[in-house]
């Protein structure tokens, strides 16, 4: 029997085939389970509907297990509430939630955490952190016994990586939230993790500044690479099923072990040449 077969759950956070979300999809979808995905909204006067385009190209590879593609901007909690009303009519009882959402605004990413604008602070901590608070809040009333949520966060939470800047601090309220979240639900038997991924070239992790970081991973992660999108996806499903059943609250380092480094490893025999 498959991992997820009789499985039923949600995907907040596709944006092409390169998002992490698909990443972690494509294992529940491979190991038998049913997805209900959202896309972002299409602007108005997009009438080529490129966000749902691009992820209905992913998703269109499995119809049998797709169990719709709706809009959801998790800006807004009228629009969270009939999604999750609606995923409930189409899915009944769910399974799993992913949450794989993060925004902030380019100029806030690039320029120094001390300039950070207020405005970008709030629409950062908003996207990026309230939102799992309100998505697990409205999917609640869906949850089997057993249910299963997860978002992904990144090092540069736990200590300082230049570039990542605001985001940063969003991981670090991401990372607390899951704790506190875990601590909510864990009396009903639900539980709420995190996959820390290492880098990867995904639309949010360009904005971010990942290329470089691909390559000193190389020099300075335990395993000399970085991971793969289907490494991250492996460890996301896993959070996701029942072979997780004691693990909430977790933080798990998806990263070619690079958080355990002290010293930059490798790279200082490359200084010393
Ligand atoms: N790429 C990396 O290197 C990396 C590493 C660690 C953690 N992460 C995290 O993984 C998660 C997914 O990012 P990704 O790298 O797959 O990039 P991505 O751009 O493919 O995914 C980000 C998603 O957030 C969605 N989103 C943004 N604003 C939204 C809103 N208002 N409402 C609904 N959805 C919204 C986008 O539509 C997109 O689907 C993010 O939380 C990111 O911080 C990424």
């Amino acid at each position: 029997m498959k991992l997820f077969e009789g499985k039923k759950g949600l995907i907040l956070g596709v944006a092409n085939d390169r998002s992490i979300a698909w990443a972690v999809a494509k294992e529940i979808l491979d190991q038998g389970g049913v997805c209900g995905f959202s896309h972002l909204p299409d602007k108005a006067d997009d009438e080529k509907k490129k966000n749902r385009m691009r992820v209905s190209k992913c998703v269109d590879a499995y119809p049998a297990q797709t169990a719709f593609l709706e809009p959801l901007d998790v800006q807004d909690d009228e629009q969270v509430a009939s999604f999750m009303k609606m995923a409930g009519e189409k899915l009944g009882k769910i399974d799993f939630l992913l949450h794989s959402i993060a925004f902030a605004d380019r100029d806030d990413l690039s320029r120094d955490t001390v300039e950070t604008s207020r405005a970008g602070f709030k629409l950062a901590m908003d996207v990026s952190v309230y939102s799992l608070i309100s998505v697990t809040n409205y999917a609640r009333p869906l949850f089997n016994a057993d249910a299963s949520v997860l978002t992904m966060t990144y090092f540069g939470g736990e200590k300082c990586v230049p570039g990542y800047n605001v985001m940063g601090i969003c991981k670090a309220a991401l990372d607390a939230t899951v704790r506190y979240l875990a601590n909510d639900l864990g009396p009903h038997g639900h539980r709420v993790n995190a996959v820390s991924a290492g880098p990867l070239k995904t639309l949010a992790g360009v904005a971010a500044g990942v290329g470089e970081m691909q390559d000193y991973y190389g020099y300075v992660a335990p395993l000399a690479r970085c991971v793969t999108h289907e490494e991250v996806g492996r460890s996301g499903a896993y959070l996701l099923s029942n072979y997780s059943s004691g693990i909430t609250g977790e933080i798990l380092h998806v990263d070619a072990g690079y958080n355990i480094m002290g010293s930059p490893g490798r790279l200082l025999y490359e200084f010393k040449k």
